[in-house]
Protein backbone atom coordinates (compact mmCIF):
# COMPACT_ATOMS: atom_id res chain seq x y z
CA UNK A 1 0.00 0.00 0.00
CA UNK A 2 3.23 2.31 0.76
CA UNK A 3 4.05 2.05 -3.08
CA UNK A 4 0.63 2.39 -4.20
CA UNK A 5 -0.01 5.86 -2.42
CA UNK A 6 3.51 7.22 -3.62
CA UNK A 7 2.59 6.28 -7.01
CA UNK A 8 -0.70 8.21 -6.69
CA UNK A 9 1.01 11.33 -5.24
CA UNK A 10 3.50 11.59 -8.02
CA UNK A 11 -0.28 10.99 -10.33
CA UNK A 12 -2.02 13.33 -8.36
CA UNK A 13 0.64 16.55 -8.88
CA UNK A 14 1.09 15.80 -12.33
CA UNK A 15 -2.07 15.61 -13.43
CA UNK A 16 -3.56 17.86 -16.26
CA UNK A 17 -6.65 19.86 -15.04
CA UNK A 18 -7.84 22.28 -17.02
CA UNK A 19 -10.53 23.93 -16.39
CA UNK A 20 -13.22 24.20 -12.90
CA UNK A 21 -15.03 21.21 -14.90
CA UNK A 22 -12.02 18.79 -14.94
CA UNK A 23 -10.94 20.11 -11.35
CA UNK A 24 -15.02 19.12 -10.46
CA UNK A 25 -14.78 15.69 -12.16
CA UNK A 26 -11.29 14.92 -10.42
CA UNK A 27 -12.74 15.77 -7.10
CA UNK A 28 -15.75 13.68 -7.48
CA UNK A 29 -13.59 10.80 -8.54
CA UNK A 30 -10.89 11.59 -5.23
CA UNK A 31 -13.51 12.93 -2.45
CA UNK A 32 -16.63 11.90 -4.03
CA UNK A 33 -18.88 9.57 -1.67
CA UNK A 34 -18.12 7.09 -4.16
CA UNK A 35 -14.39 8.12 -4.66
CA UNK A 36 -10.71 6.34 -4.24
CA UNK A 37 -10.28 8.34 -1.41
CA UNK A 38 -12.72 5.88 0.49
CA UNK A 39 -11.37 2.69 -0.89
CA UNK A 40 -8.11 3.47 0.35
CA UNK A 41 -9.38 4.51 3.58
CA UNK A 42 -10.92 1.09 3.49
CA UNK A 43 -7.29 -0.86 2.53
CA UNK A 44 -5.66 1.74 5.61
CA UNK A 45 -8.16 0.05 7.95
CA UNK A 46 -7.28 -3.23 6.87
CA UNK A 47 -3.31 -2.26 7.04
CA UNK A 48 -0.96 -4.20 9.88
CA UNK A 49 -0.83 -1.89 12.66
CA UNK A 50 2.62 -1.23 12.47
CA UNK A 51 2.56 0.24 9.55
CA UNK A 52 -0.72 2.53 10.52
CA UNK A 53 1.61 5.40 11.28
CA UNK A 54 3.16 6.03 8.22
CA UNK A 55 0.58 5.11 5.96
CA UNK A 56 -1.64 7.40 8.05
CA UNK A 57 1.02 10.32 7.16
CA UNK A 58 0.79 9.22 3.25
CA UNK A 59 -2.78 9.43 2.90
CA UNK A 60 -3.19 12.44 4.68
CA UNK A 61 -0.23 14.23 2.18
CA UNK A 62 -2.42 12.60 -0.64
CA UNK A 63 -5.85 14.35 0.50
CA UNK A 64 -4.02 17.39 0.79
CA UNK A 65 -2.07 17.24 -2.57
CA UNK A 66 -5.73 16.44 -4.24
CA UNK A 67 -7.34 19.54 -2.21
CA UNK A 68 -4.74 21.79 -3.14
CA UNK A 69 -5.12 21.09 -6.79
CA UNK A 70 -8.43 21.80 -7.05
CA UNK A 71 -8.33 24.72 -4.97
CA UNK A 72 -5.55 26.11 -7.56
CA UNK A 73 -8.35 25.65 -10.63
CA UNK A 74 -11.30 26.84 -8.32
CA UNK A 75 -9.50 30.28 -7.49
CA UNK A 76 -7.72 31.15 -10.48
CA UNK A 77 -11.15 33.21 -10.92
CA UNK A 78 -12.33 34.87 -14.47
CA UNK A 79 -12.67 32.86 -17.76
CA UNK A 80 -12.26 29.62 -15.83
CA UNK A 81 -15.93 28.16 -15.40
CA UNK A 82 -17.19 28.95 -18.78
CA UNK A 83 -20.45 30.07 -17.21
CA UNK A 84 -20.13 33.39 -16.30
CA UNK A 85 -17.87 36.17 -16.53
CA UNK A 86 -16.88 36.34 -12.79
CA UNK A 87 -15.99 32.62 -12.75
CA UNK A 88 -18.82 32.26 -10.83
CA UNK A 89 -20.95 29.51 -11.72
CA UNK A 90 -24.30 31.26 -12.47
CA UNK A 91 -26.34 28.29 -12.84
CA UNK A 92 -26.03 27.20 -9.22
CA UNK A 93 -29.23 27.33 -7.23
CA UNK A 94 -29.14 30.64 -4.88
CA UNK A 95 -28.97 29.89 -0.93
CA UNK A 96 -32.22 30.79 0.81
CA UNK A 97 -33.00 34.02 1.52
CA UNK A 98 -32.80 34.39 5.59
CA UNK A 99 -36.66 35.56 7.01
CA UNK A 100 -37.17 38.56 8.52
CA UNK A 101 -37.70 39.57 12.21
CA UNK A 102 -40.18 41.43 13.83
CA UNK A 103 -38.76 45.23 15.27
CA UNK A 104 -38.27 44.25 18.94
CA UNK A 105 -40.12 47.76 19.16
CA UNK A 106 -42.86 46.38 17.10
CA UNK A 107 -43.16 43.14 19.01
CA UNK A 108 -43.66 45.14 22.39
CA UNK A 109 -46.00 47.60 21.07
CA UNK A 110 -47.96 44.85 20.02
CA UNK A 111 -48.19 43.54 22.88
CA UNK A 112 -48.92 46.69 24.96
CA UNK A 113 -51.74 46.72 23.03
CA UNK A 114 -52.88 44.07 23.28
CA UNK A 115 -52.98 44.04 26.89
CA UNK A 116 -55.39 47.16 26.58
CA UNK A 117 -57.36 46.17 23.74
CA UNK A 118 -58.34 42.82 25.93
CA UNK A 119 -59.20 45.60 28.71
CA UNK A 120 -61.64 47.43 26.33
CA UNK A 121 -59.64 50.56 24.82
CA UNK A 122 -59.54 50.66 21.10
CA UNK A 123 -56.55 51.57 18.93
CA UNK A 124 -56.14 55.38 17.68
CA UNK A 125 -53.67 57.43 15.69
CA UNK A 126 -52.86 61.03 14.66
CA UNK A 127 -50.64 63.18 12.40
CA UNK A 128 -46.93 63.46 13.47
CA UNK A 129 -47.15 66.78 12.04
CA UNK A 130 -49.14 68.64 14.15
CA UNK A 131 -49.80 72.25 14.68
CA UNK A 132 -49.30 74.00 18.32
CA UNK A 133 -52.89 73.51 19.44
CA UNK A 134 -53.10 69.90 19.39
CA UNK A 135 -49.30 69.35 20.98
CA UNK A 136 -49.54 72.57 23.50
CA UNK A 137 -52.03 74.67 23.68
CA UNK A 138 -54.95 72.50 23.75
CA UNK A 139 -52.99 70.33 26.50
CA UNK A 140 -52.49 73.17 28.85
CA UNK A 141 -49.12 74.07 28.09
CA UNK A 142 -48.49 77.68 29.87
CA UNK A 143 -47.19 80.14 26.75
CA UNK A 144 -43.71 79.86 28.12
CA UNK A 145 -43.52 75.93 28.89
CA UNK A 146 -39.89 75.10 28.19
CA UNK A 147 -41.38 72.40 26.32
CA UNK A 148 -42.36 74.81 23.46
CA UNK A 149 -38.64 75.86 23.22
CA UNK A 150 -37.11 75.64 19.81
CA UNK A 151 -34.71 73.14 21.62
CA UNK A 152 -37.15 70.67 22.00
CA UNK A 153 -39.49 70.94 19.31
CA UNK A 154 -38.57 70.75 15.63
CA UNK A 155 -40.72 73.14 13.91
CA UNK A 156 -41.66 73.58 10.16
CA UNK A 157 -39.63 76.55 9.12
CA UNK A 158 -42.14 78.11 6.62
CA UNK A 159 -44.89 78.01 9.40
CA UNK A 160 -43.98 77.74 12.52
CA UNK A 161 -47.83 76.62 14.04
CA UNK A 162 -46.96 73.37 12.33
CA UNK A 163 -44.57 71.37 14.23
CA UNK A 164 -43.71 67.12 14.51
CA UNK A 165 -45.64 66.38 17.65
CA UNK A 166 -43.52 66.26 20.76
CA UNK A 167 -46.07 62.94 22.38
CA UNK A 168 -48.68 61.56 21.54
CA UNK A 169 -50.76 63.52 23.90
CA UNK A 170 -51.93 65.34 20.84
CA UNK A 171 -53.88 62.27 19.84
CA UNK A 172 -55.98 62.65 22.84
CA UNK A 173 -56.89 66.80 21.50
CA UNK A 174 -58.13 65.18 18.00
CA UNK A 175 -60.37 62.52 19.85
CA UNK A 176 -62.19 64.83 22.41
CA UNK A 177 -62.61 67.52 20.03
CA UNK A 178 -64.21 64.79 17.48
CA UNK A 179 -66.27 62.29 19.77
CA UNK A 180 -68.23 62.35 22.74
CA UNK A 181 -67.79 60.26 25.67
CA UNK A 182 -67.65 57.94 27.12
CA UNK A 183 -64.42 56.95 24.96
CA UNK A 184 -61.27 54.29 26.06
CA UNK A 185 -58.45 54.66 23.66
CA UNK A 186 -54.95 53.18 23.11
CA UNK A 187 -53.25 55.12 21.23
CA UNK A 188 -49.27 54.10 19.67
CA UNK A 189 -47.12 56.70 17.29
CA UNK A 190 -43.75 58.15 16.03
CA UNK A 191 -42.63 61.45 18.37
CA UNK A 192 -39.78 63.71 17.61
CA UNK A 193 -37.96 65.88 20.07
CA UNK A 194 -34.94 68.08 18.83
CA UNK A 195 -32.33 66.33 21.31
CA UNK A 196 -28.71 65.28 20.59
CA UNK A 197 -28.74 61.69 19.48
CA UNK A 198 -26.86 59.27 22.17
CA UNK A 199 -27.43 55.99 24.43
CA UNK A 200 -30.20 57.48 26.00
CA UNK A 201 -31.98 59.50 24.26
CA UNK A 202 -32.99 60.33 20.47
CA UNK A 203 -34.58 62.47 18.36
CA UNK A 204 -37.23 60.11 16.89
CA UNK A 205 -39.03 57.62 19.55
CA UNK A 206 -42.27 56.20 20.12
CA UNK A 207 -44.78 56.27 22.54
CA UNK A 208 -48.35 54.77 23.50
CA UNK A 209 -51.32 57.16 25.20
CA UNK A 210 -53.66 55.83 26.74
CA UNK A 211 -57.47 58.34 27.79
CA UNK A 212 -60.11 56.92 29.26
CA UNK A 213 -63.08 59.41 29.52
CA UNK A 214 -66.59 58.63 31.16
CA UNK A 215 -69.04 59.75 34.17
CA UNK A 216 -67.33 58.86 37.51
CA UNK A 217 -64.07 57.64 36.20
CA UNK A 218 -61.46 57.98 39.13
CA UNK A 219 -58.03 57.64 39.92
CA UNK A 220 -58.73 54.46 41.63
CA UNK A 221 -59.55 53.15 38.15
CA UNK A 222 -56.73 54.47 36.83
CA UNK A 223 -54.42 52.97 39.33
CA UNK A 224 -56.02 49.35 39.22
CA UNK A 225 -55.98 49.50 35.22
CA UNK A 226 -52.22 50.45 35.31
CA UNK A 227 -51.21 47.45 37.91
CA UNK A 228 -53.06 45.22 35.84
CA UNK A 229 -51.34 46.34 32.73
CA UNK A 230 -47.82 46.16 34.72
CA UNK A 231 -48.77 42.60 35.81
CA UNK A 232 -49.47 41.24 32.25
CA UNK A 233 -46.63 43.01 30.58
CA UNK A 234 -44.24 42.02 33.42
CA UNK A 235 -45.64 39.08 35.31
CA UNK A 236 -48.25 38.50 37.59
CA UNK A 237 -46.23 39.24 41.18
CA UNK A 238 -45.30 42.70 39.83
CA UNK A 239 -45.75 45.58 42.32
CA UNK A 240 -46.06 49.09 41.22
CA UNK A 241 -46.20 52.41 42.94
CA UNK A 242 -47.56 56.07 41.88
CA UNK A 243 -45.00 58.60 43.01
CA UNK A 244 -46.58 62.44 42.61
CA UNK A 245 -45.54 64.35 38.97
CA UNK A 246 -46.56 66.99 37.49
CA UNK A 247 -48.05 67.59 33.66
CA UNK A 248 -50.07 70.58 32.23
CA UNK A 249 -52.64 68.40 30.91
CA UNK A 250 -53.04 66.09 34.32
CA UNK A 251 -54.53 66.99 37.85
CA UNK A 252 -53.30 65.27 40.19
CA UNK A 253 -50.66 63.84 37.92
CA UNK A 254 -48.40 61.08 38.97
CA UNK A 255 -45.34 58.42 37.30
CA UNK A 256 -45.17 54.82 37.81
CA UNK A 257 -42.50 52.76 39.12
CA UNK A 258 -42.18 49.12 38.99
CA UNK A 259 -40.21 47.13 41.18
CA UNK A 260 -37.53 45.53 39.99
CA UNK A 261 -35.80 44.29 42.32
CA UNK A 262 -32.36 45.18 43.77
CA UNK A 263 -30.12 41.47 43.39
CA UNK A 264 -27.99 42.06 40.96
CA UNK A 265 -25.46 44.81 40.55
CA UNK A 266 -27.23 45.64 36.82
CA UNK A 267 -30.34 46.17 38.98
CA UNK A 268 -28.35 49.17 41.48
CA UNK A 269 -27.52 50.85 38.84
CA UNK A 270 -30.40 50.67 36.69
CA UNK A 271 -32.56 51.73 39.25
CA UNK A 272 -29.85 54.31 40.98
CA UNK A 273 -30.65 52.03 44.48
CA UNK A 274 -33.88 52.01 44.71
CA UNK A 275 -35.16 49.01 43.24
CA UNK A 276 -37.91 50.81 41.71
CA UNK A 277 -38.03 51.85 37.90
CA UNK A 278 -40.54 54.55 36.09
CA UNK A 279 -42.34 53.32 33.43
CA UNK A 280 -45.37 56.04 32.57
CA UNK A 281 -46.63 58.90 33.47
CA UNK A 282 -50.62 59.35 33.92
CA UNK A 283 -53.17 61.46 35.95
CA UNK A 284 -56.41 62.72 36.14
CA UNK A 285 -57.45 64.34 32.70
CA UNK A 286 -57.42 68.53 33.55
CA UNK A 287 -60.36 69.84 33.42
CA UNK A 288 -59.04 73.08 30.99
CA UNK A 289 -58.25 69.89 28.73
CA UNK A 290 -61.98 68.81 29.06
CA UNK A 291 -63.43 71.85 28.44
CA UNK A 292 -60.95 73.55 25.87
CA UNK A 293 -62.08 70.11 23.40
CA UNK A 294 -65.79 70.95 24.07
CA UNK A 295 -66.29 68.21 27.01
CA UNK A 296 -68.22 69.17 29.83
CA UNK A 297 -65.91 68.64 32.99
CA UNK A 298 -68.95 68.93 35.28
CA UNK A 299 -70.36 65.41 33.91
CA UNK A 300 -67.60 63.47 32.95
CA UNK A 301 -63.75 63.23 33.80
CA UNK A 302 -61.18 60.38 32.81
CA UNK A 303 -57.89 59.44 33.13
CA UNK A 304 -55.01 59.40 30.76
CA UNK A 305 -51.32 57.94 30.55
CA UNK A 306 -48.72 57.69 28.54
CA UNK A 307 -45.32 55.67 28.01
CA UNK A 308 -42.10 54.98 25.80
CA UNK A 309 -42.08 52.07 23.75
CA UNK A 310 -38.31 52.02 23.43
CA UNK A 311 -37.85 52.48 27.88
CA UNK A 312 -40.22 49.76 28.27
CA UNK A 313 -38.75 47.08 25.27
CA UNK A 314 -34.85 48.09 26.56
CA UNK A 315 -36.32 46.93 30.09
CA UNK A 316 -37.64 44.29 28.89
CA UNK A 317 -34.92 42.74 26.95
CA UNK A 318 -32.01 44.56 28.84
CA UNK A 319 -30.62 46.89 26.21
CA UNK A 320 -28.17 49.39 27.33
CA UNK A 321 -28.37 51.40 24.08
CA UNK A 322 -31.28 53.20 22.44
CA UNK A 323 -29.48 53.92 19.24
CA UNK A 324 -29.04 50.30 18.54
CA UNK A 325 -33.23 50.31 17.83
CA UNK A 326 -32.90 52.52 14.67
CA UNK A 327 -29.37 51.09 12.98
CA UNK A 328 -31.16 48.25 12.05
CA UNK A 329 -27.99 45.98 12.57
CA UNK A 330 -28.96 42.38 11.08
CA UNK A 331 -26.81 41.16 14.43
CA UNK A 332 -28.83 43.03 16.65
CA UNK A 333 -32.43 42.04 14.97
CA UNK A 334 -31.65 38.72 14.32
CA UNK A 335 -31.99 38.12 18.15
CA UNK A 336 -35.68 38.65 17.62
CA UNK A 337 -36.43 35.80 15.33
CA UNK A 338 -39.36 34.26 16.38
CA UNK A 339 -40.97 37.11 18.82
CA UNK A 340 -44.19 38.04 17.31
N1 LIG B 1 -46.93 63.26 27.28
C1 LIG B 1 -46.02 62.88 28.35
C2 LIG B 1 -44.60 62.88 27.86
O1 LIG B 1 -44.39 62.88 26.70
C3 LIG B 1 -46.37 61.54 28.91
C4 LIG B 1 -47.68 61.55 29.62
C5 LIG B 1 -47.77 61.84 30.93
C6 LIG B 1 -48.86 61.29 28.93
C7 LIG B 1 -48.96 61.86 31.63
C8 LIG B 1 -50.09 61.30 29.58
C9 LIG B 1 -50.12 61.59 30.94
O2 LIG B 1 -51.24 61.04 28.99
O3 LIG B 1 -51.31 61.60 31.60
O4 LIG B 1 -43.70 62.86 28.65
Amino acid sequence: MRDQLIALLAEVSTLDLPDAEAAEAFRIAWLGRKGRMKDLMVAFKEAPNEEKRELGKLLNELKGSIEERIESVTSQGPGQSGSGSSGEDLTRPAGGLGIGTHHPLSVVRREIIGIFERMGFVVSEGPEIEDDWHVFSGLNFPEEHPARDMQDTFFVDRNPDLLLRTHTSSVQVREMEQHEPPMRLIMPGRVFRNEAVSSRAHCMFHQIEGLYIDEGVSFADLKQTLLLFAQEFFGPETRIRLRPSYFPFTEPSAEVDVYWGLETEVDKRITKGTGWLEILGCGMVDPNVLEAAGIDSRKYSGYAFGMGVERITMLRYQIGDLRAFFENDARFLDQFKGQY
